[in-house]
């Protein structure tokens, strides 16, 4: 009955035509026949579910990989001559480190971690954080924040979006997206009465936190705050636990929110909490997407901070820019609350933020005038033989590259900052004037680097 009530909404991420049946092998695409997996008892609807699940997988070994060398860095000085405090500090950090790994491969065993096999400096020089910006653990704090921290802030959260809502909202069928490890989903759930709630993020490890908690189990996970209170602070192994296990027809689904696996106009309510800034599309685009997704006088409730920082200076938008925004998308003039609520303040931090987060709620009138791209990724990127077009951005890079990649060759521990210097002159990467100054900026930089965490 459940599982029928997802399916009621679901539809083929690939094909993006046809609905997914729940078969023995997992969801299966009733048109062109795709297949994707049921991965920790999640729906895995990505429209190349083993190409992302090797990406995730791939980042969970280098997070692994990462506090593998934290704590050697924290075993070797350990070694060294310390004060008594600090070696209960470094011994605090290098078992809780070692724990942390255990505990996080547990979580995702799922991804099958065995399947790969990749070196540490490959990982560094791929970047293994697709898209660039989002890791495993971007959003780490939020699992505590959401599920450990107490009820302030995310009563505040639910309280604001309610208080834009007002009562114009039907929230029968609601859809969370970027729903991260899932309190508001579940807030709004037990709070709000919707019918069927689906939850999407594409973080699994955020999604396996979801699932755990929300279902009424507690799970034990490391906190390192920022800025910590006490020596204590500086691992705090903290319970993750909901309020009370959810109520029946919540869903969590694993999804990028730029091809959501469902059916167009499938939702009376979509909710965005945190997420219009920080996806890789134009805010427009954005806007149609959603717009499609809710039936002709659903709600759209955004909630956050506007702090749109990517892409072209045009598409950082003000505030009154996003409002016009929304009009032309086909959504209704927008109630809208703004409020200071705190943020992200841990119990063992020093460090808390105070956000003015705005909160709309709009009616879909019309649908968007274009709709939303299919895909987010160029063809010349999906397909193996396609040139790879030689971008302005590119070349700056290429250079880029090449000067660091030389500049690291010289380090033979023997050659100086001049002699480095004039090498860089002779093969005319660089003036006399500048690279002196150039290669000593290099590494200052290098050897901070170096310096900080990995992890
Ligand atoms: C700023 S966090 C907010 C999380 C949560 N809404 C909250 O308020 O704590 C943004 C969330 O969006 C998710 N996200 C970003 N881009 C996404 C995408 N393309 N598809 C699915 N999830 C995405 C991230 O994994 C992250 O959980």
């Amino acid at each position: 009955m459940d599982q029928a009530d997802l399916a009621s909404v679901l539809r083929c991420p690939r094909c993006r035509r046809a609905s997914l049946s729940l078969q023995r092998a997992g969801w299966i695409c009733v048109g062109c026949n795709a297949g994707y997996p049921v991965l920790g008892d999640i729906p895995w609807l990505f429209a190349d579910p083993q190409s992302t699940l090797a990406q995730w997988r791939e980042r969970l070994q280098f997070l692994l990989l990462s506090i593998d060398r934290e704590v050697r860095t924290l075993r070797a000085e350990l070694a060294g001559s310390i004060t008594a405090l600090t070696r209960q500090r470094l011994e605090l950090l290098a078992t809780a480190q070692e724990d942390h790994a255990r505990r996080l491969t547990r979580l995702l065993a799922p991804l099958d971690l065995a399947a790969t096999h990749t070196g540490y400096e490959t990982h560094l020089a791929l970047r293994t954080r697709l898209p660039s910006d989002q890791g495993l653990t971007n959003y780490y704090v939020n699992l505590h924040r959401d599920w450990a921290w107490g009820n302030a802030e995310n009563d505040a959260s639910v309280a604001l979006i309610r208080s834009a809502a007002g009562d114009h909202t039907h929230w029968a069928s609601t859809l969370v997206l970027g729903a991260g490890s899932g309190r508001l989903a579940y807030d709004v759930h037990m709070q709000c009465a919707p019918r069927l709630t689906v939850a999407v993020d594409f973080n699994p490890l955020l999604l396996f936190v979801a699932r755990d908690v929300t279902r009424g189990r507690s799970l034990e996970l490391y906190e390192f705050p920022i800025a910590p209170r006490r020596l204590a602070d500086h691992a705090v192994l903290r319970s993750l636990v909901a309020p009370q296990p959810v109520r029946a027809g919540f869903h969590i689904v694993a999804a990028d929110v730029l091809r959501a696996p469902f059916a167009t106009e499938a939702f009376d309510t979509v909710v965005t909490p945190w997420l219009i800034d920080i996806v890789s599309e134009d805010f427009a685009s954005f806007a149609a997407r959603v717009n499609a997704l809710l039936r002709p006088g659903g709600s759209w409730i955004n909630f956050g901070s506007l702090a749109f920082s990517q892409g072209a200076r045009a598409l950082r938008l003000s505030f009154e820019e996003t409002l016009e925004i929304i009009r032309r998308t086909g959504f209704g003039q927008p109630a809208i609350v703004e409020q200071s609520i705190p943020y992200m303040c841990s119990p063992g931090s020093r460090h808390a933020r105070l956000e003015t987060v705005v909160a709309w709620c709009t009616r879909k009138e019309d649908g968007a005038p274009t709709a939303p791209a299919e895909g987010t990724l160029p063809e010349w990127l999906v397909m193996s033989d396609r040139p790879v077009p030689q971008t302005e951005d590119f070349k700056v890079q290429a250079v880029a590259t090449r000067i660091h990649a030389f500049l690291m060759a010289l380090i033979d521990g023997r050659r100086s900052i001049q002699d480095m210097a004039r090498m860089l002159v002779e093969q005319r990467l660089m003036s006399e004037e500048e690279a002196e100054s150039a290669v000593r900026r290099f590494l200052i930089r290098m050897s901070e680097d170096s310096r900080k965490s990995g992890v």
